[in-house]
């Protein structure tokens, strides 16, 4: 038995949530709580940020390295066709157009997947894995816009070829040429979401990649996972709350009244980060640059509810996570608050695309224990 291995026999106990628990090694990145660090392979995520651009840290997440000029150029010219809906997928869309948008992707996203007819990862080899989720990651926003638009009852925007990634997003959103100020601010907050260490999406992830199901499995059960309020499904919360405060006088109040009945804060605390949430840090100084009341107002509610958190809960160390912030960015970019949560998914695709072809490559399948604390077995069958 190697140190990697366990005694099947026993029980291992470990924390609620697997909290701290390390499952895996990876190269994709991680997140160092306490110091409030994060990275994307050996750079840190904040930094490429401010330097690099979108198009850069996909082919970094899912190539393994930042591209050279070169590199960059014949992968743009690779993802950039990909953008565009397959007639199958495009032909789905109005069926789906009712449904909530997490509800779509997730349909749309298998149906694209099974019509490409994605292989499991355990029978195709690395390149064409990395092809299934070159295919998966352009596609997805393209999905995304095009239900929004549906759903409103307008027709779908083409994706423009000569667009970078985000402004092309807000384009098929809004079917205008983006402010360069709203591109780059929407550019910073989807760079800031590519991956976050082994959160449940990601992990789900590489749950269903470790069973050598298709890229497409993977990329559904995550979007699954991401729908959650306590994962992705915070921002446009955060902003309703911000709305249901409404005026500085009354934050205070509302907000006491929230955490004594037993309520959370939609935008604070981290399951990782006891100190400021790096995410937060920058999108806060994004949202400081684009200016407005709405900024302003955030910033004041995001003080007094950190004093009152630390009065409340103290020694939690509550403080806004990417959430907050993102919903406010957002807002002013012009996404709409129901599609806060699939902007996220939008670019957190890359991530999770990262760790299945990184999972892919370890043929051991996830398979924990749960302990039953049911009724003593075997009780006898009752007759029927
Ligand atoms: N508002 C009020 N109290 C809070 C909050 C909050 N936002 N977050 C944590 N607490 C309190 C809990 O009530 C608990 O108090 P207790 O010790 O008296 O029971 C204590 O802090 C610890 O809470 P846990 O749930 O154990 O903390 P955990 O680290 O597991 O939770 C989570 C992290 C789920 C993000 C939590 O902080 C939360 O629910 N936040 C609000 C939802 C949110 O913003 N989600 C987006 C997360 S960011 C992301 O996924 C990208």
């Amino acid at each position: 038995m190697t140190d990697r291995e366990v005694d099947m026999t026993t029980f291992i106990e470990v924390p609620r949530g697997l909290a701290g628990v390390i499952v895996t090694d990876t190269e994709v990145g991680d997140v160092r709580g306490e110091e409030g660090f994060y990275h994307y392979r050996q750079y840190s995520a904040i930094e490429l940020i401010e330097k690099r651009d979108f198009e850069d840290v996909w082919h970094l997440m899912l190539k393994g390295e930042l591209p050279t000029p070169a590199q960059r150029e014949a992968f743009i010219a690779e993802v950039t066709p990909l953008r565009h809906l397959p007639k199958p997928v495009a032909d789905l869309l109005p069926a789906l157009s009712g449904s909530v948008p997490m509800e779509g992707l997730r349909t749309a996203l298998s149906f694209a997947a099974a019509n490409r007819g994605m292989k499991p990862l355990l029978d195709i080899d690395e390149e064409t894995r990395l092809a299934d989720t070159l295919f998966a990651s352009a596609l997805v926003p393209t999905i995304l816009t095009s239900l929004h638009r549906l759903r409103h009852g307008l027709e779908p925007i083409a994706p423009r070829d000569d667009l970078p990634y985000a402004a092309n997003y807000l384009y098929m959103l809004t079917g205008e040429t983006p402010k360069p100020e709203h591109a780059k601010a929407i550019e910073a907050y989807l760079m800031s979401t590519i991956d976050h260490g082994f959160n449940a999406s990601t992990f789900t992830a590489r749950v269903i990649a470790s069973t050598g199901a298709d890229i497409g499995a993977a990329l559904v059960g995550a979007i699954g996972a991401l729908s959650g309020p306590l994962h992705g499904g915070a921002p446009s919360r955060a902003l309703d709350a911000l709305d249901a405060i409404g005026t500085p006088e009354n934050i205070d109040h509302w907000v006491r009244d929230v955490i004594t009945n037993g309520g959370r804060l939609m935008g604070f605390g981290h399951a990782v980060y006891k100190t400021d949430d790096p995410r937060s840090l920058m999108l806060r100084d994004v949202a400081t640059r684009l200016g407005g009341p709405r900024v302003d107002f955030a910033k004041q509610v995001e003080k007094r509810v950190v004093e009152i958190l630390a009065e409340l809960k103290p020694g939690r160390n509550l403080y806004t996570n990417v959430e907050f912030y993102a919903g406010v960015v957002m807002e002013d970019c012009g996404v709409p608050r129901d599609m806060f949560t699939p902007t996220f998914a939008a670019s957190r695709v890359i991530g999770w695309a990262a760790n299945v072809l990184e999972q892919a490559r370890d043929s051991k399948i996830i398979r924990p224990r749960a302990r039953y604390t049911g009724e003593v077995p075997p009780v006898p069958v009752p007759t029927a």
